[in-house]
C-alpha cells in the first residue's frame, strides 16, 4: 500500500511540470498562428499554415486528455473537493470542448489554403485565428492562476 501511494505522489509531482510544458507548447502554438494572421493577406507562408494544422489534429486533443485525467482530479482532491474546485474543472473542459470544435476547423482551414498558396476569404480566416489563439492563451493564463499556483505551490513545499 505504502508503495502505491509513493509512486502516487511521484505521479502527481511529475504531472505538474509535464504540464509547464504543454502550456508553453500551446503558447508556441498560439504565435505561430498569430504569425499567420500578420502576415494576410499577402504574406502567407504555406509551410507555416501546414505545420500549425498539424499541431491542432490529435496532438492538441491530448493535451485535454492529459490534463482532464492527472492534473484536474489533482486540484479537486488538493481543494478538498470543494464547489469550486469542481466549478473551475467544470469550466475548464468545456472551454477544452469548445476549442477543440474550433482547432478541428481551423486545422480544414489552414489546409485548405496551404493547398491553394492563399486565403479565399483572409477576413474570416484571420477572424478564425484571432478568436482561437485568443481564447487558448486566456485558457492558458487562467490555469496557470488558478490551478498552477495551487499544485505548484504545494509541490514546491513537498520536495
Ligand atoms: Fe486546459
Amino acid at each position: 500500500m505504502t508503495a502505491f501511494f509513493d509512486n502516487r505522489a511521484e505521479q502527481d509531482a511529475t504531472a505538474i511540470p509535464v504540464m509547464r510544458r504543454l502550456h508553453a507548447v500551446r503558447l508556441a502554438l498560439c504565435d505561430r498562428l498569430e504569425a499567420i494572421a500578420d502576415s494576410l493577406p499577402n504574406d502567407l507562408d504555406r509551410r507555416e499554415c501546414l505545420v500549425s494544422a498539424r499541431a491542432l489534429g490529435p496532438r492538441f486533443f491530448s493535451i485535454h486528455r492529459f490534463e482532464e485525467q492527472r492534473i484536474f482530479p489533482l486540484f479537486c482532491a488538493r481543494l478538498g473537493h470543494s464547489e469550486e474546485a469542481q466549478a473551475i474543472v467544470e469550466r475548464l473542459k468545456n472551454e477544452h470542448v469548445e476549442d477543440e470544435g474550433y482547432a478541428t476547423e481551423l486545422r480544414e482551414a489552414l489546409r485548405t489554403v496551404a493547398r491553394a498558396g492563399r486565403a479565399e476569404n483572409s477576413e474570416t480566416l484571420g477572424f478564425m485565428l484571432r478568436g482561437f489563439f485568443g481564447a487558448v492563451r486566456r485558457h492558458v493564463a487562467f490555469e496557470q492562476d488558478h490551478m498552477l499556483a495551487v499544485l505548484g505551490n504545494e509541490t514546491e513545499l513537498e520536495a
